[in-house]
């Protein structure tokens, strides 16, 4: 997953370029580049390892600026991280430059079927498809479209793809091209865009047009053109984007997590005044979603990583209020691997971005089953809303840092009002919602509590775990995911029941292990567990409710109805990796290896 932009028509290509990336590298940060053109069709290229930071001063200093471009930030996929495997990856003639988000699978058959005296400076599947185009239109004749369409023609069928393409025999057009990879075309009267992610160039316009799956479009400073896979021209819906650019500044806060994990309160507020109006009854549910639920015989929760940790928590909603049972799954296990599944599934995709590949996977094979399917997502207009039957906004706002936080607490509590919309929780969820709020700021105002217990309970340590009973044991999953997702300590989240079964061998003196602790009717056992790893050396930092606390507990959670606690007992955990990772000098929000949106299988 990498990210990629274009502009044509702007008067400063490079400022605009730089700024996209910059909003785009929460989707890859191991490399960056950029190709430029004037309409006299003068032109540079330059590409730097790292963070866009480093390319933008690569660029200032060669000084060029174009008024046409385009740029990626690249995650690693094909190839080490080095300059040449950085993107834009050029033909040997250097007549097409082009960048590419996504993955394709038969790029070495393809090399050796069609360019075997062709020499490569890459390792990338990339390269493979710029050259392939310059072969079809310098030695087969093919016009730069034409040329464009052969290559994307023999791409295998599992390639997922967003392409951006420049021939430098035609300065300011751009060529773009999708299939799985989000891509979309920004237009306005001051130059025209392209991007991996609207709200990179939210700057620039907020007109957008979604590229669908097959489609190609020619961009000029003053057109589109989009044209379908049968290469019959279209018309792709515009939509406008509703958010504020501020949205995506991170302010006076030193990290977007720390700010995200702020926000928890206002989305809390937020959801509930989208999904209840003034008198408490539901809205913004339609009955068609309902009611095909209620035709269901059994819900598949399907996701990844941090939503597939609000998935399980979500189960117990619909089990407890909806009375439907409910499966959660992985998403990539389950799109190779599918279970039995029952006469009457109904599946519900839960994803932060929207884009993430292996559950559109699932997704397009149990709709190609026939199977409806509601996803709940944070970036409405991605591909698992506009793909899905049904699709309802989580409300979290936009989520910059990679470390999943407000995300996670909105898609639980979206699934909880969801529930309610099937059946009884047994107590007013709306009123609950406002505690819910205020209890969430009255935690994230103990940041300095968080900070000690960071310090004490994981200075030094390269292992943790996490440790809980039935939600809390969901929970624990999703704390233990947050710790070594930013801070690189080795954290198992754990069902502690499980530990006396082989895991407790790795406790020894100091090995921090954090319990938490509010279902009643599992604490007392959970104390024993705690007691347990305790007994073997273990720096026990227990996190429970005000009615189940005992001396010595690390911190106590004000009370909300209890299978809500979920919401509250995750923040202390997404706080506590928040300054072990800041003890440890790392970048809290760009951690390495990873990107916020998995768009590659
Ligand atoms: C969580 O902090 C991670 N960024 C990652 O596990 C993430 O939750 C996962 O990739 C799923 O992403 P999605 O919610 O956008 O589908």
């Amino acid at each position: 997953m990498c990210g990629i932009v274009g502009v044509t028509g702007v008067e400063q290509a490079l400022p605009c370029l730089l700024h996209g990336l910059q909003k785009l590298e929460y989707r890859g940060y191991d490399s960056a580049g950029v190709y430029l053109m004037d309409n006299a069709g003068n032109d540079a290229y330059i590409r730097e390892k790292g963070r866009v930071a480093k390319l933008a001063e690569k660029a200032k200093a060669n000084g060029f600026i174009g008024t046409s471009g385009i740029a990626h930030t690249r995650w690693a996929t094909h190839g080490n991280v080095t300059i040449e495997n950085a993107h834009p990856q050029k033909s040997s003639d250097d007549r097409f430059y082009l960048v590419h988000n996504g993955v394709i699978e038969n790029y070495q058959e393809l090399k050796a079927e069609y360019l075997s005296g062709v020499h490569f400076v890459s390792e990338t599947d990339t390269e493979v498809a710029v050259q392939l185009v310059d072969k079809f239109a310098t030695e087969d004749g093919l016009s730069n479209v034409e040329a464009f369409r052969k290559m994307i023609s023999l791409l295998g069928d599992n390639s997922a793809y967003g392409f951006l393409l420049i021939d430098t025999k035609e300065p300011g057009t751009l060529f773009a091209a999708k299939k799985k990879s989000p891509l979309l075309v920004g237009v306005s009267d001051h130059g025209n865009v392209v991007t991996s992610d609207a709200a990179a160039m939210v700057d620039v316009t907020k007109e957008f047009i979604e590229l669908h799956d097959g489609d190609i479009a020619i961009i000029k400073p003053d057109s589109v053109a989009v044209y379908d896979a049968q290469a019959e021209p279209v018309d792709r819906q515009h939509f406008t984007l509703e958010i504020d650019p501020e949205d995506t500044d991170k302010g006076a806060y030193p990290y977007y997590m720390l700010k995200e994990i702020d926000e928890q309160a206002v989305v809390a507020r937020n959801i509930a005044a989208h999904y209840f109006d003034e008198e408490g009854q539901l809205q913004g549910i339609g009955c068609a979603i309902t009611d095909k639920m209620k035709e269901a015989d059994r819900l598949y929760i399907v996701a990844a990583g941090t939503s597939y940790h609000a998935g399980l928590v979500g189960k117990r909603y619909f089990e407890q209020w909806a009375k439907i049972p409910t499966e959660v799954h992985i998403a990539s296990e389950f799109a190779y691997d599918q279970p039995m599944l029952s006469a009457k599934p109904f599946f519900i995709f839960l994803s932060q971005s929207g884009e993430t590949a292996d559950s559109r996977e699932v997704l397009y094979n149990v709709k190609k089953q026939g199977f409806p399917g509601l996803t709940l997502a944070n970036v409405m207009n991605s591909t698992l809303t506009r793909e899905a039957d049904f699709a309802l906004p989580v409300l979290a706002g936009p989520e910059i840092a990679v470390a999943s936080t407000k995300a996670y607490t909105a898609q639980v509590l979206v699934q909880a009002i969801l529930a309610s919309a099937l059946g009884n929780p047994g107590f007013d969820l709306k009123a609950e919602l406002a505690k819910v709020a205020v209890e969430i700021s009255a935690i994230t105002d103990e940041k300095e509590t968080f900070k000690k217990i960071a310090e004490t309970a994981l200075k030094d340590q390269k292992s943790a775990f996490y440790i809980g009973r039935g939600l809390d044991a969901a929970v624990s999953l999703e704390a233990a995911l947050k710790l070594k997702e930013i801070s690189y300590v080795q954290t198992e989240g754990f069902a502690a029941g499980e530990l006396k079964h082989g895991t407790i061998s790795l406790i020894e003196d100091g090995t921090p292990v954090f319990a938490l602790l509010t279902q009643k009717k599992t604490a007392g056992l959970l104390r024993g567990e705690v007691a347990q790893v305790a007994a073997r050396g273990a720096n026990t930092v227990v996190i429970t409710s005000k009615s189940l606390t005992k001396d010595g507990d690390a911190f106590v959670l004000p009370e909300v109805a209890e299978l809500l606690m979920p919401i509250l007992a995750v923040i202390p955990a997404q706080l506590i990796a928040y300054y072990a990772t800041l003890d440890r000098n790392l970048d809290v929000d760009r951690p390495r290896n990873l990107a916020k949106s998995v768009t590659v299988q």
